[in-house]
């Protein structure tokens, strides 16, 4: 399959990656469109794929036209896109906030694909949740989710509605857990654990709880009232994060960060 990427940042890279390892594409069959020089050269190199300062030449003959670029580089691109896209192509966005009519109008094009990936794609652990029009046929659609299954899970949903909630929980969510572990690990340094070794237990604990979640299928307050002695430290601990309404702070940030994500949708 012929794919084009519209923007040639980090997360265009991780999903590259993710193609080129499942052989989805063959790197000549990739075309980039990307400004910098320097950075045209360089995922040429690497990568063996084709790159262009002219987007419209990289989306050409493309079967997905992939708009990887920054929300205010949209309307440049729109304007260069615009009534360009032949019926057999679709565009896939991953680009926070720009919705499907937005997109649609925008290209004068009514096939396609919206996703809202994470950062963890990069190490082929992302989290995607994707919706598509209905004038996506079934092998653009298959083929969304095989790419997307490369950097990581992918679930599909009919309704558009979800990505602003998807947007502030796995989008958003990594930096979440950057915070906990930040935090995780100056506490250990804080009880006087040296920064290395608090940091190794730190990820760990962060990695082996999720998968323990993962694996035992068990809910995570069961998984915690098992870690809980009678009158022991767990207990002591969440005592405090309960005391400060942690729980309750997640929610009000995630709910936070959806209102906002509707906010910005909105234009
Ligand atoms: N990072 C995340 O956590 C995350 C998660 C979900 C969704 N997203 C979405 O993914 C999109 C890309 O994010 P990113 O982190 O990969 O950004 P990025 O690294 O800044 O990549 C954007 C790339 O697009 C290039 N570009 C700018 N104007 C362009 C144009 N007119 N035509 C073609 N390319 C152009 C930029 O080049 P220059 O550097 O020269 O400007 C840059 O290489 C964003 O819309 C973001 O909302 C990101």
């Amino acid at each position: 399959m012929k794919l084009a990427f519209i923007g040639g940042g980090v997360m265009a890279e991780a999903i590259l990656g993710g193609v080129l390892a499942a052989k989805i594409a063959e790197p000549g069959a990739i075309h980039m469109g990307e400004p910098r020089p320097e950075r045209r050269q360089a995922l040429t190199k690497q990568y063996g794929v084709h790159a262009f300062s002219d987007n419209l030449m990289a989306a050409h003959d493309a079967d997905l036209v992939i708009l990887a670029i920054k929300p205010q580089d949209l309307p440049s691109v729109f304007r260069q896109l615009k009534g360009h896209l032949s019926p057999q192509q679709a565009a896939l966005s991953i680009i926070a906030g720009a919705k499907m009519s937005t997109l649609s109008q925008g290209l004068g094009h009514p096939a396609i694909i919206r996703v809202m990936p994470n950062t963890p794609a990069q190490i082929r652990c992302g989290m995607s949740l994707w919706t598509c029009s209905k004038e996506v046929g079934r092998p653009l659609r298959d083929a969304t989710k095989a790419i997307l299954g490369t950097v990581g899970v992918e679930i599909h949903v009919e309704d558009e509605k979800y990505l602003d909630m998807a947007t502030a929980l796995s989008a958003s969510g990594p930096a979440y857990v950057f915070l906990f572990i930040e935090a995780l690990i100056d506490a250990g340094v804080f009880v006087g654990l040296p920064r290395d070794m608090a940091r190794t237990l730190a990820l760990q604990t962060v990695l082996g709880s999720t998968r323990l979640v993962m694996e035992t299928g068990k809910h995570p307050g069961e998984l915690k009232d098992m870690v809980v002695s009678p009158g022991g430290t767990t207990a002591e601990a969440l005592q405090i994060l309960e005391h400060r309404a942690v729980p309750g702070a997640v929610v009000e940030a995630v709910n936070a960060a959806y209102q906002k994500s509707i906010k910005l949708g909105q234009g």
